[in-house]
């Protein structure tokens, strides 16, 4: 009896260890999260140092150093989260036991693309489909040293809805990544930010058919692939941070129908956008157009579409125009066909010139969005010219003021005139008096003497004339 004691005792002892190891003794544990971030970890947790009936949805081991990803025991997550650690290699079937899966972020690590393999995502046998992660729908693998994929990397997660793969260094999507992102039906939201692309093959956004938001920011791109006419369903697009010099008709050759945000900021190179650069955008609702310190021009018609056969102009439903920290010193009035519907305008930060030619903006469009301007009031200033270097429009609105017209070079007109009234009077006391002052040397004995050195061709041209005249 004393003995038998003995060993539940032992074993009492021995499942307080254990637990004094569990998981929520050396992490966070609140209701039904798993919060393991910086906790200095180097690997796993044992399948047994797990507490048994925990529903745990959310499980973070961010900023840790683990290196060696294994299989978890099974557990109820949803969101599995193991960003900024020092992962290498990943188990086979590692997620298996994860079945309610439906997030897993590998995003700052150093997984290559070597150790990437369709099996670590294996999952539970399924009569219709390949071992699947069936609810996996968010796999972030961002900021790793991937760069390219195994073509059959996706076969068991083939219900991705969001992939991230930003700042890996692909530099070129190669045949095989190809193949990998073309077997991912199901795909709306890839990010391929920051990987060195110069340019996306030219289908790759043919099988994807519901991919709506693509993220191309920070790439080596100095057009806009012609690869996304072949997009179905794109939305939103972001294509900041690319070495486009100008926009123009074919930055955006066919329509896209369904696109209604695009963010085109911080480009260094960006200097113009030409006429019809963005007509084709006939859904656009959104347009983010900021911090591109040398974009000093935008065509009237950048956004006018004249459809053939058709006499009218249609342009974007824009309500949303972010034109801030640019090196724009003036807009044309026709380059919206409604500036009154808009809900959200930034213009702030940009070189205004104030003269005649954008008296609009300060008598026209600055009463018409005064609302939704208000705290860039103080930000909108004249820069030229000169005189009116440093004055608010918004003040300027206030007085009514009329700003002068500069010539073309941006001179001062009003200088200009006093020289042309100089020139005109010069001229016309030019006149009598040199008229006075032939007459004088005609009369003169020199000048009678030079006078009648051809008086013959005179006559000759007189008479001719005459003659002419009288037949
Ligand atoms: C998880 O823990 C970290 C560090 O202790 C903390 O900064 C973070 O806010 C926590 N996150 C959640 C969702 O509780
Ligand atoms: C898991 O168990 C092994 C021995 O079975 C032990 O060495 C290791 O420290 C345990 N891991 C953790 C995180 O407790
Ligand atoms: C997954 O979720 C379902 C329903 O929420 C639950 O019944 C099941 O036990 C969960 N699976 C795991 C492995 O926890
Ligand atoms: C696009 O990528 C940038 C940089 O990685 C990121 O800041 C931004 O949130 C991304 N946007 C979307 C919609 O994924």
């Amino acid at each position: 009896m004393m003995h038998l004691t003995g060993v539940l005792l032992l074993l009492l002892v021995c499942s307080m260890v254990t637990n004094a190891d569990s998981v929520c003794n050396h992490c966070m544990c609140f209701q039904t999260t798993v919060n393991c971030t910086a906790r200095n970890l180097q690997r796993h947790f044992n399948d047994s140092d797990w507490p048994s009936n925990m529903a745990v949805t959310d499980m973070m081991f961010d900023n840790n150093q683990v290196v060696h990803v294994t299989q978890y025991p099974a557990l109820s997550v949803l969101r599995l989260s193991l960003s900024h650690n020092k992962i290498v290699r990943i188990d086979k079937a590692a997620f298996l036991n994860l079945q309610n899966l439906t997030e897993l972020d590998l995003s700052h690590n150093l997984i290559t693309s070597d150790n990437l393999f369709a099996d670590v995502f294996q999952g539970m046998f399924s009569e219709i489909e390949y071992q699947p992660l069936t609810n996996l729908h968010t796999l972030r693998l961002g900021s790793n040293a991937i760069h390219t994929l195994k073509s059959d990397l996706f076969e068991h997660t083939a219900n991705l809805r969001t992939l991230t793969l930003d700042s890996n260094p692909f530099h070129v999507i190669d045949q095989e990544t190809i193949m990998a992102l073309s077997s991912l039906t199901f795909l709306e939201v890839l990010d391929l930010s920051y990987t060195g692309l110069k340019d996306l093959p030219e289908y790759l956004l043919h099988t994807p058919k519901y991919l709506k938001v693509l993220n191309l920011t920070g790439n080596l791109m100095t057009k806009v692939p012609a690869a996304l006419e072949h997009s179905h369903a794109l939305e939103v697009l972001h294509f900041c941070e690319n070495p486009v010099v100008v926009l123009d008709h074919s930055s955006f050759k066919s329509e896209m129908l369904y696109l209604r945000e695009l963010h085109m900021s911080n480009m260094e190179s960006l200097i113009f956008i030409a006429s019809g650069a963005m007509s084709k955008l006939t859904s656009l609702q959104e347009l983010y157009l900021s911090h591109n310190p040398r974009l000093s021009s935008i065509d009237p018609d950048a956004f006018t579409l004249r459809r053939e056969g058709e006499e009218s102009e249609t342009w974007p439903p824009i309500i949303k125009l972010d034109l801030g920290h640019n090196n724009l010193g003036t807009i044309d009035r026709h380059l919206l066909g409604h500036w009154d519907i808009l809900q959200y305008l930034i213009l702030a930060g940009n070189p205004w010139i104030c003269d005649c030619e954008n008296q609009w903006m300060v008598s026209t469009l600055l009463p018409s969005v005064e609302n939704i301007i208000q705290n860039q009031m103080n930000s909108l200033e004249c820069v030229e010219p000169e005189e009116m270097r440093g004055r608010k429009l918004h003040e300027l609105e206030v007085l009514n003021y009329h700003m002068r017209c500069l010539d073309s070079a941006g001179n001062h007109p009003e200088k200009d005139a006093k020289l042309l009234i100089g020139i005109l009077v010069g001229v016309l006391l030019a006149v009598p008096i040199t008229m006075a002052a032939i007459l004088v040397f005609r009369n003169s004995r020199f000048g009678s003497r030079f006078f009648s050195r051809g008086p013959a061709d005179y006559s000759r041209a007189f008479y001719s004339r005459a003659d002419s005249g009288e037949n």
